[in-house]
């Protein structure tokens, strides 16, 4: 068995963040989604993996190396234009020869891993197993229709009218025949090769396709609000750590589900979990609240925050409303200005919002 990720989009609805960075590579829990991607397919005893990139290929690949730091051999593959996850798939196939896959969605975040997925998999005859999941909104997602026999009868992307309220999660299971639907299929009304329409292709052929019906939380990491969303539910789901090099001074109070790692400093601050403070980050006089993930580097001072992301060595100072429900880049400064004329001065970059 291989591993394929899907990791070439530009991450449009995270702008401004995902200017200057790729969207798989912002943290959720202080760990970027793709590398809680390819810890996922490594639990499941995968350790061949393929990765596909597009424009942000150099600083995925600057991130993430050979893969050795989490034991996978990893193997680049350039997609030169997004013509959708069924072309991923043909671009792919030298790479990953007659193996049977499972294929990830690099932005996807996904409660409690895929080793069952995978072990259901090799015990059956199937061509392709599909992990769907029920939601609210299943027109903005493919949507299955199933048989009585529960095997899956049709597959549509982002129905006016769907079918049914299951919705394929962006991860996949396939024999070698899905080579010969991606070789087959026709562009969409998008103009993408969609992995649906090369499903659908298996299904009208007679190959065996059945679903896996997830019962846990799934988040497609598209929009701000999903990464403060996942980071959440991620939040509660590690184990919480002090390490041996962070510092508490006697005034601070942190609770027993609050993580610090390498060289975190609390000084005179309350921290209440579930909530992550990176390596040496300082926290001083101020209030961290549940849900909240700072990441390596920073300087918070003299402020309350609540539910937020804040990325590598930004500043945070003396801000007197609580900072709630944000998610701040990297080397931001968000501070209170002492001059007059007073008011509310910004420097936001393209696509920045400000609630105020
Ligand atoms: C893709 C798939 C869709 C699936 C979704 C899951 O959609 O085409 O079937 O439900 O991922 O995230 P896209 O994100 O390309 O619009």
């Amino acid at each position: 068995m291989k591993g394929l990720i899907l990791s070439g989009g530009k991450g449009t609805r995270l702008y401004p963040l995902t200017y200057t960075r790729a969207k798989q590579l912002i943290p959720v829990a202080n760990k970027p989604v793709l590398v809680r991607v390819i810890e996922a397919i490594r639990e499941a005893g995968v350790r061949e993996v393929g990765i596909v990139v597009g424009p942000t290929a150099a600083e995925i690949q600057d991130a993430l190396g050979d893969g050795s730091e989490w034991d996978v051999a990893l193997s680049y593959i350039h997609q030169a234009s997004p013509d959708g996850l069924a072309h991923a798939v043909k671009i792919s196939q030298e790479f990953l020869d007659d193996d049977p896959f499972v294929m990830f969605l690099g932005d996807n975040v996904i409660e409690g891993g895929i080793s069952s997925l995978i072990r259901d998999f090799a015990d059956k005859q199937w061509n392709s197993q599909i992990v769907l999941k029920e939601v609210e909104n299943p027109s903005e997602y493919g949507v299955a229709k199933m048989r009585s026999d529960g095997s899956i009868e049709q597959l549509i992307e982002k129905p006016k009218s769907p079918p049914s309220n299951l919705a394929l999660v962006g991860i996949y299971m396939f024999d070698h025949h899905i080579f010969k639907a991606v070789n087959d299929i026709k562009p969409s009304a998008r103009g993408e090769y969609e992995i649906t329409d090369a499903i659908q292709w298996l299904i009208d052929q007679g190959y065996m396709v059945f679903p896996h019906i997830h019962r846990g939380w799934w988040i497609d990491t598209g929009k701000p609000t999903d990464m403060l969303e996942a980071n959440s539910y991620v939040l509660e789901e590690i184990t919480p750590c002090l390490h041996a090099t962070a510092a508490i001074d006697s005034d601070s109070s942190v609770d027993s589900r609050v993580t610090l790692q390498a060289g975190a400093q609390i000084v005179n601050s309350i921290i209440r979990g579930p909530t992550i403070i990176g390596r040496d980050t300082l926290i001083e006089n101020s209030y961290i609240g549940p849900f909240t993930s700072i990441y390596n580097g920073c300087q918070i001072r003299d402020c309350e925050i609540e539910r937020s992301i804040i990325l590598e060595n930004s500043r945070v100072t003396n801000i007197d409303s609580t900072l709630r429900d944000s998610l701040i880049g990297r080397n931001a400064s968000v501070k209170r200005s002492g001059s007059k004329p007073s008011g509310i001065k910004m420097n936001l970059g393209d696509h920045s919002t400000l609630w105020v």
